[in-house]
């Protein structure tokens, strides 16, 4: 007999899976969510098709897959949610204010990698979506790892790098750096720049637009690695690129993909999207 559960229709042959039957508003029993959660960890990406989530189902959907991080950048908070994080370009009015809200999701990266304990989930669910761009891909950093010859995983192996938010925000986002309890709040950290997936047991490149430099190396030297790495990194077969619905919800797993979003005209379409990231580990 097969097992019961939701079905997941692969979006690419690597990467991603669409949930069409599951109503994340409803109540969902232990054994769905659990082939919810098998889904996730093979398919690194999992949509879920248009549907009314209000606030507070997106936050205890997330509780399902561990502790739900409160972000350092608390003007993001949304709806009385201290563990929702909004990303609009609209104003009071509903209209395009020309702002982007956060430059810093254009490159590639991975959610929370500047903290001790990284990113597990990120939960998106998309309530206004522009009609042209804002698009959010995603790569697969298994298949990266993989993808590297010999001599590179020799000379990766037992590296760490240092993760920065401040680096990062700053050099992406000028004009709204963090504040200087914020920065106190989060120092740089560093992880080891291949890493083990903690479930799967496979092992990913684990790098990003907040990996700043590499330890013991000179930093200039570091920087490039990074540089390189990052874009080494992403291959066309194993990314998977959405364009977005409203009212879509898309689940991944910042310990094996990295994902950006594409530019959109912000000063005449409206894109706002409610997150929710949840806690993941310290990456071994
Ligand atoms: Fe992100």
């Amino acid at each position: 007999m097969a097992p019961r559960g939701p079905r997941a229709l692969p979006l690419t042959p690597n990467l991603g899976a669409v949930l069409p039957d599951v109503m994340l508003a409803d109540d969902m029993d232990d054994e769905v969510f659990r082939a919810v959660y098998q889904a996730f960890l093979r398919y690194q990406v999992l949509l879920f098709p248009p549907q009314d989530l209000p606030p507070g189902r997106q936050v205890s959907f997330a509780r399902r897959f561990g502790e739900v991080q409160v972000h350092v950048m608390n003007q993001y908070h949304a709806d009385g949610y201290p563990e929702l994080y909004r990303l609009s370009n609209l104003d009071a009015n509903g209209r395009p204010t020309g702002h982007h809200p956060d430059k810093g999701t254009l490159a590639w990266h991975t959610d929370g990698s500047w903290q001790r304990v990284t990113g597990q989930a990120t939960i998106i669910y998309g309530e206004v979506m522009p009609g042209a761009g804002g698009e959010t891909h995603f790569c697969d950093m298994y298949g990266a790892y993989e993808r590297l010859d010999a001599s590179w995983k020799t000379r990766l192996a037992g590296l760490r790098a240092v993760h920065n938010l401040d680096f990062s925000r700053t050099r992406r986002h000028g004009e709204d750096p963090l504040t200087e309890a914020q920065r106190l709040a989060k120092p740089p950290v560093d992880h080891p720049v291949v890493r083990t997936h903690p479930e799967t047991g496979r092992k990913c490149l684990y790098l990003g637009d907040h990996a700043e430099y590499i330890q013991g190396m000179p930093y200039d030297e570091g920087r490039a690695l990074i540089e390189e790495l990052n874009a080494l990194a992403v291959h066309p077969d194993l990314t998977y690129e959405h364009r977005w619905k409203t009212r879509e919800l898309i689940v991944w797993d910042n310990r094996c993909v990295m994902h950006r979003a594409t530019p959109y005209d912000a000063a005449t379409q409206g894109r706002v999207i409610r997150r929710c990231t949840v806690l993941g580990e310290v990456p071994v």
